[in-house]
C-alpha cells in the first residue's frame, strides 16, 4: 500500500555541490517542513544535514535529516542530482555512460519504495536523463521532469536585462530544447513586458541588434562552461532553479517553465525529453505550451531533438 505524499516532503539524492546548494536552497524557501537528504557516501550527507540544521533558528522550523531510500516513500518531491559534473572543456553530453548508470541505480532504489512522488531530474545531461528516470521508473509521464532549461532562461533574462537596463523577471523569453550545446533561444517570442525585445532595444536605442542577440545567446549557452573554468562547478544558479520549479509545484502555481519532460507531436517532434515550456503545478507537468516559434527556430528544435534521440541510444 503505497504512503500518503507528504505535499510538504522533499528528498535530494545526491549531496554534492548541487544537490546540498539545492538543500540550503530548499531550507531557507520555507516550502518544506521535512527534507531527507541522500547520497552513497553518507557520510557527506549527514554532514550537509547538520550545516544546513545549524542554520533553522535563522529560518524556519524544518526536520532535515540523512536517510537511505526508506525515507523517501512520502516525499512529494526526489530531487535527483547524483552523478559526475562537468570538468572543464567537457560537454554535458560526454557525461551520459556514467550518469545514466547512475541514475538507473537511483530509480531501481526508488522503484522499491512505491513512492507517489515527483521525481525532478537535474543531474546531467538532464534531458536524456529525464529520459532514463521516465523509462526505468514507469512512473506517469507527468511525474517525471527535469530541471531543463530553466536556468537557462533565467541566464538569457538575466542577459536581457542588463543589456536593455531593465528588471529581468519583465522580460519573458525562453531557451528550448537540449539543456546544453544545441540549445535554441525563441527570439521571435522573446518580450519585455509585451514589447518585443527588437522593438525595445531599439527604444533603448540599440543598434547591431541582430548581432548583439547572438552575442547574448552564445553567453548563455556557454555559461556553464565559463563558471566551471573560474571556479570548477556550478551550483547557485541551478540551485535556485530547483527551488523555482519546487515552488510551482508545492504551492500549485501552475507556472509556465521550460522543464524536461516527453515531448508527443508538437513541432513534428515525438517521443523524445527536452526542455519546453509547460505548465507546472501539484502534479507535476500539465501540458506543455506550445510557444510561438519561427520556422528556423523550429527547424534548430528538431536538430536539438534529434541529437538528443542519438544520445540516448547510448544509455541503451
Ligand atoms: C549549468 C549546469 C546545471 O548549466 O548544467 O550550470
Amino acid at each position: 500500500m503505497a504512503k500518503e505524499v507528504n505535499i510538504r516532503k522533499v528528498a535530494v539524492v545526491g549531496c554534492g555541490f548541487v544537490g546540498s546548494t539545492s538543500a540550503y536552497t530548499l531550507m531557507q524557501s520555507s516550502l518544506f517542513s521535512e527534507m531527507v537528504l541522500i547520497d552513497a557516501d553518507k557520510a557527506r550527507a549527514e554532514g550537509e544535514a547538520l550545516d544546513i540544521k545549524h542554520g533553522l533558528p535563522f529560518a524556519k522550523p524544518m526536520n532535515i535529516y540523512a536517510g537511505d531510500y526508506s525515507d523517501i516513500a512520502d516525499a512529494a518531491i526526489i530531487v535527483i542530482t547524483a552523478g559526475a559534473a562537468q570538468k572543464p572543456g567537457e560537454t554535458r553530453l560526454d557525461l551520459v555512460k556514467k550518469n545514466s548508470a547512475i541514475m538507473k541505480s537511483i530509480i531501481g532504489e526508488i522503484k522499491k519504495q512505491d513512492c507517489q512522488g515527483i521525481l525532478l531530474v537535474v543531474s546531467n545531461p538532464v534531458d536524456v536523463l529525464t529520459n532514463v528516470a521516465l523509462k526505468a521508473s514507469g512512473f506517469p509521464e507527468n511525474r517525471v521532469i527535469g530541471s531543463g532549461t530553466v536556468l537557462d532562461s533565467a541566464r538569457l533574462k538575466y542577459r536581457l536585462g542588463e543589456h536593455l537596463s531593465v528588471d529581468s523577471r519583465s522580460v519573458h523569453a525562453f531557451i528550448v530544447g537540449e539543456h546544453g550545446d544545441s540549445e535554441i533561444a525563441v527570439w521571435s517570442s522573446a518580450n519585455v513586458s509585451g514589447i518585443a525585445v527588437d522593438d525595445f532595444c531599439e527604444m533603448r536605442g540599440h543598434i547591431n541588434h541582430d548581432k548583439n542577440m547572438r552575442a547574448i545567446a552564445e553567453q548563455v549557452k556557454n555559461s556553464a562552461y565559463e563558471i566551471i573554468e573560474k571556479k570548477k562547478a556550478t551550483y547557485y544558479g541551478i540551485g535556485m532553479a530547483v527551488k523555482r520549479i519546487c515552488e510551482a509545484i508545492v504551492r500549485d502555481e501552475k507556472s509556465i517553465l521550460p522543464v524536461s519532460s516527453m515531448i508527443h507531436g508538437i513541432y513534428g517532434i515525438d517521443d523524445v525529453v527536452l526542455s519546453m515550456p509547460a505548465i507546472v503545478g501539484k502534479d507535476g507537468v500539465e501540458t506543455l505550451v506550445p510557444i510561438s516559434m519561427s520556422s528556423d527556430e523550429v527547424e534548430k528544435l528538431k536538430d536539438s531533438a534529434k541529437t538528443l534521440k542519438e544520445v540516448l541510444e547510448q544509455t541503451k
